[in-house]
């Protein structure tokens, strides 16, 4: 049995839901992928925090060396968020031989090329599945099975705390505070809830999508954003009054040779597939040439769907690494 040793930096919402699926699947995970990981160093400053989790404290440091000139860490999984120093983090790890997974669409969209970049150089693997829909395989996906494709259309709910947040007020008539506090209690909102009801995190994640699906690099900061901020329970109602929901709804597609994106809440009929992705489901629709249309639909935010994704991304890597690949057969 080949055994992974992680340094894990951050032990957050989403580093302890990656945690917790390491835990609770590490039986199911050696007899389906024939790996045994190990959290051997974890970056953090809260230690006492009760997370629900058997973690020992001689673990945890709150110097990054510690973790990535350690010769026995294997993958380095990026969980702090923010640009800064999780970009520097990253590449400080990679530039040391460090496989890198990581859930930061914040870093990503800002540092594209800084990080896979570095990546390339150091002939590392680097994943990011979670920055993106949380548990759903969307960019997985795009760089495997959906490769064949050219892509016109790329469409979506993309923020489990908007989405959420706008449920609750149509359905049970919470207000925005009450349903935003439920979200942030729920483990789906960022650390400042500002980047989710403002439309930055969808920002970032569109620009994240957009890079893979098109190649073409836009920074969040040139997508046009409108966030959830200025709805109503008046607009709400007057929506329900028409047969419709609001939903924030991110969109990219081609045309002629540039691209168009925006981000904005907007006016669904009931009957609209993406009308029925309710609380902190996300959901991407993409066209492409070839396979014409597909929606992806899964829990967006919360621990355990992140977590899910971030360990499937080490998985990968493990098992690459369990038998010997010496270059990234995705890269
Ligand atoms: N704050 C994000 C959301 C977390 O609510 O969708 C998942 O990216």
């Amino acid at each position: 049995m080949k055994r992974i040793n992680i340094g894990l930096l951050g032990l957050g919402n989403i580093g302890t839901g990656t945690y917790r699926t390491l835990e609770m699947n590490a039986a199911h995970i050696r007899r389906a992928a024939g790996l045994d990981f190990a959290v051997t160093r974890i970056l953090e400053r809260d230690v006492d925090r009760e997370r629900g989790i058997t973690v020992s404290k001689a673990i945890f440091t709150q110097n990054p060396d510690d973790i990535w000139n350690d010769p026995a860490t294997d993958i380095v999984i990026e969980l702090l968020g923010g640009v800064e120093p999780a970009t520097s983090f990253m590449v400080g790890a990679m530039n040391r031989g460090k496989h890198v997974v990581t859930a930061n669409k914040a870093a990503l969209a800002a540092n594209y090329e800084i990080l896979t970049d570095a990546a390339a150089r150091n002939n590392v693997m680097f994943r990011f599945e979670a920055s993106v829909g949380g548990g759903i395989p969307i960019l997985n996906a795009l760089t495997t099975a959906l490769l064949a494709n050219e892509y016109e259309e790329i469409m979506g709910i993309l923020n489990g705390t908007t989405n959420y947040i706008l449920t609750k007020m149509a359905g049970e008539n919470l207000t925005y505070e009450t349903a935003l506090k439920e979200a942030q209690a729920k483990g789906f909102a960022e650390a400042d809830p500002t980047a989710d009801v403002e439309g930055e995190d969808v920002a970032n994640k569109l620009s994240i999508l957009m890079s893979l699906v098109f190649g073409k690099r836009v920074l969040p900061g040139d997508i046009p954003t409108s966030g959830i901020t200025k709805i109503t329970k008046d607009d709400i109602e007057a929506a329900k009054a028409d047969g419709c929901v609001i939903k924030l709804l991110a969109s990219a597609f081609k045309r002629g040779d540039g691209i168009d994106c925006f981000i904005q809440p907007t006016l669904l009929n009931k009957d609209h597939p993406l009308a029925s992705v309710d609380n902190e489901f996300n959901a991407i629709f993409v066209k492409g040439n070839a396979v014409h249309d597909l929606m992806f639909y899964g829990k967006g935010a919360g621990p355990l769907p992140t977590g899910s994704a971030v360990v499937g991304d080490a998985i990968e890597i493990g098992r690459a690494i369990a038998k010997g690949a010496a270059f990234d057969l995705r890269g």
